[in-house]
């Protein structure tokens, strides 16, 4: 089969995604797939094959330096985005049997990538329109995830345009200190902010609201940070969990992917039978209720109660040499290789 491998784009992640394709491409069975490369740089235009290849061989010497400049470019409607036309240069996208999407954050992995593949009839691995985007939204995603009976952190949700009448001290009396403010649709922790002081709060919404129009300001949980690998449709099955043990204030992007000491995973997390089963429940019951398909990373506070409290679904979790997704499989019984054909076969089926 003939295996679109999309990947860059123009968010705030655009170089994690290059890192997640270098894998997925080192991976993939060759003698079962042929590997169409389909790189989006960061001002949205397409290149395939050897046009793209450029993206995955650029040096990332401290592993993904976030490329300021890239802030909130994903909001600007580029013209250059019409050049994905320019696929049909001797290719195109009817060609395909099948394509990965490994584009993270917005216009990847909030629907309108999914949106435009289902225009175009292609099956595609992972979650559909509705479920990504909803997904993305941290702020729409608690609101469903409450109405299903799962546990999320306290927050407040403001927007650009309610931006002048948030008030300090309001917002403090109902979160507590420190208090987290992130863009409502951003991942890998990219303009997220932990706060302590009134300064330090203005400052952080200024800095969530140059990713995003909607911003969550949330109460810290006290905890550990669990993370539980979910794969398959109807039926799907949860990993063996893992555990992110941050060695910096909270696990920010530079913890995540360019300082090396920034985080350490046990994996698998040190945790009881009993709540072992409980994470994995839990996290099949999240995939469910906002419509996931394919795969999903879904991450957890087990708070001091011993209750479980998600903090976010990543419907196209990372796949770097340091994601948890693919290492959770790995010790649950599916290697590397195997995982990419399960996605691929669940894409289809
Ligand atoms: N958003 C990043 C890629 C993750 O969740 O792994
Ligand atoms: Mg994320």
């Amino acid at each position: 089969a003939k295996v679109g491998i999309i990947f860059g784009g123009k968010s705030a992640e655009h170089e994690v995604s290059l890192q997640s394709a270098k894998n997925i491409v080192d991976a993939i069975d060759k003698n079962k797939y042929d590997v169409v490369l389909l790189g989006i740089d960061k001002e949205g235009r397409w290149h395939i094959n050897e046009q793209s290849s450029y993206l995955l061989n650029e040096e990332n010497p401290k592993l993904i330096q976030l490329n300021k400049s890239n802030h909130g470019v994903a909001f600007i409607p580029g013209e250059s985005s019409k050049q994905w036309i320019s696929l049909t240069d001797g290719a195109s996208l009817d060609q395909l049997d099948v394509v990965f999407p490994i584009v993270h954050g917005t216009l990847g992995e909030d629907g309108s990538l999914q949106g435009m593949l289902r225009i175009a009839n292609l099956p595609y691995v992972g979650t559909g329109v509705l479920g990504s985007s909803v997904s993305m939204d941290k702020d729409v995603a608690k609101r469903l995830l409450k109405e299903a009976g799962i546990k999320v952190a306290k927050s407040v949700t403001v927007t650009r345009h309610k931006l002048s009448s948030v008030d300090f001290t309001e917002v403090k009396e109902r979160l507590g200190l420190p208090m987290f403010i992130k863009p409502a649709n951003q991942g890998s922790s990219v303009g997220v902010s932990k706060i302590r002081t009134e300064q330090e709060f203005y400052q952080g919404l200024k800095a969530a609201f140059q990713y995003d129009n909607k911003v969550l300001i949330e109460e810290t949980i006290v905890g550990r940070e669990i993370e539980c690998a979910v794969l398959g449709n109807e039926e799907p099955i949860a990993s063996i969990p893992g555990e992110i043990l941050p060695q910096t204030d909270f696990y920010s992007y530079e913890s995540k992917y360019i300082d090396e000491k920034g985080a350490d995973l046990a994996i698998p997390a040190e945790l009881s039978e009993e709540l072992t089963k409980k994470v994995q429940q839990a996290s099949v019951e999240v995939f469910q209720s906002l419509n996931c398909e394919g795969l999903a990373r879904v991450d957890f506070f087990l708070d001091d109660n011993g209750d479980l409290v998600v903090n976010e679904v990543n419907t196209l979790p990372g796949f770097t040499r340091i994601s948890m997704y693919p290492k959770l499989w790995e010790i649950s019984g599916i290697s590397y290789p195997e995982l990419i054909n399960k996605l691929i076969d669940l894409a289809i089926e």
